[in-house]
């Protein structure tokens, strides 16, 4: 390419599956300093905000959230949106998964940034999915809200809604044409909540699981102490993140590092249906080809021991590179860090809506990770796999349990000239 014909390539900040970059982001607020009360669309072409509604409609979403506590007091409220064909087009039905894997790995950005602005948030999952779809103006089949983050707290309380009349946005069309997969519309449907009384309902009776007892005795992790941890700026960390496909394999990670990025990307996070302090939804499971002092094998993460277990010991970077979608990357990476779900409990807590959660759920921790291995010089890319494999393999401990998502991390080679990517 000469340099005449070199454009600039756009980037999210976030990655995503396929790099599609199917998600939108709004913005419901009251009066703020410098911007007036509204609601907006963030652009990313041109990193501006485009005011959809004047005047302050904050109430419109704590109604449809069945008044969500921390909503109520947010200045600011975020809706995030998908488009599903542009990561269907490429992944078919299957990008109904991705829609929440990619909003959990956009929501570590967002939490990270809002932590180091020492803003209070609280994701919100439960909401009458058609109303807030009818404040964004968006038709909620083609695109529709996956999430919303209360941002700030101490706001004037939000005025009792007026009706919301119907607006339309001309939309610029994705492609000339546009194929339903049906699984997509009726999985949304059936995980939708009809308004906020059902929403205040659906996060009544969260969940609070137990963990299963060790089976073998605890090796303990050795995080690095606070004052050792490095100090770069998450914004700076978050625009030099990528997705690491070139591992070093000769040399192993330390275990300080390791022990590091365990600990600190399961400290959990506020949401409306989660209790605080409640281990996560998930459990963590371990292929461990190259850390220092650390037998190579299958481990479980023992969170709140700040410990891992070891299931199994071997050599599993062939198996490692099947799991995950026969791609080599898995093999040469120093750890793949799995995040399995016993489905079973969280569906009968939640109903189908419990699905999104999940996948949310594990898919923040493991943004979190990729974050993380970053700030410590490491590498990261999330990945797909074999999904009930995956169980299998980590079984007996894993047996029940679902794949919800894979983080591979290590140290990262120097490429060289002839890398495919
Ligand atoms: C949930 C998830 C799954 C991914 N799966 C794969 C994968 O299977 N293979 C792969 O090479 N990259 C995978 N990626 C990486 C994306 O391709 C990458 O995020 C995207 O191309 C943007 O590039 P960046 O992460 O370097 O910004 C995945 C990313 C995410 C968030």
């Amino acid at each position: 390419m000469n340099s005449q014909t070199r454009g600039v390539v756009e980037f999210r900040t976030a990655g995503g599956t396929g790099a599609r970059y199917h998600l939108e982001l709004y913005f419901v607020c009251g009066d703020l300093p410098d911007l007036a009360a509204g609601v907006y669309h963030y652009a990313t072409d041109d990193h501006s905000l485009r005011q959809l509604r004047g005047g302050d409609l904050r109430g419109a979403v704590v109604e449809a959230s069945g008044n969500a506590p921390r909503l109520a007091q947010a200045p600011v409220i975020l809706a995030m949106t998908s488009t599903f064909w542009r990561n269907a087009w490429r992944y078919k039905a299957r990008a109904y998964r991705h829609t929440y894997w990619d909003t959990g790995t956009s929501l570590a950005n967002l939490l990270a940034v809002a932590a180091s602005l020492e803003l209070p948030t609280e994701l919100v999952l439960g909401y009458a999915d058609a109303g807030i779809n009818a404040l964004l103006g968006v038709d909620g089949e083609s695109e529709a809200t996956v999430a919303l983050c209360a941002l700030g707290s101490g706001g004037s309380a939000p005025p009792v809604p007026a009706s919301i009349s119907s607006i339309a946005h001309p939309i610029a069309p994705v492609s000339s044409a546009e194929v339903i997969f049906d699984d997509i519309p009726r999985m949304h449907a059936a995980s939708s909540l009809a308004s906020g009384s059902e929403a205040a309902a659906w996060r009544q009776n969260p969940l609070v699981r137990t963990p299963k007892p060790s089976a073998r005795p605890p090796i303990r992790l050795t995080p690095l102490p606070d004052a050792n941890l490095p100090s770069a700026p998450i914004e700076d960390i978050i625009l030099a993140r990528r997705s690491t496909r070139n591992y070093d394999t000769q040399t192993p990670i330390s275990f300080e590092a390791f022990s590091t990025l365990l600990d600190r990307s399961v400290r959990g996070f506020a949401a409306d249906c989660l209790v605080p302090g409640a281990p996560p939804l998930h459990d963590g499971y371990l292929i461990v080809n190259a850390v220092e002092g650390l037998e190579p094998g299958l481990y479980l993460h023992r969170a709140s021991e700040v410990a891992i277990e070891l299931i199994r010991s071997g050599d599993f970077r062939a198996q490692a590179a099947h799991l995950a979608f026969d791609q080599q990357y898995a093999a040469d990476a120093h750890v793949n860090s799995y995040y399995l779900t016993d489905l079973a409990p969280v569906l009968e807590h939640y109903g189908n809506r419990g699905y999104r959660l999940a996948q949310v759920e594990a898919a923040l921790y493991a943004g979190r990770l990729h974050l993380a291995a970053h700030a410590l010089g490491l590498g990261a890319v999330g990945s797909t796999s074999f999904d009930d494999e995956v169980t299998d393999f980590f079984s007996p401990p894993a047996a029940g349990a679902s794949f919800m998502f894979v983080t591979v991390f290590g140290g990262r080679r120097r490429r060289t000239h002839g890398d495919a990517g």
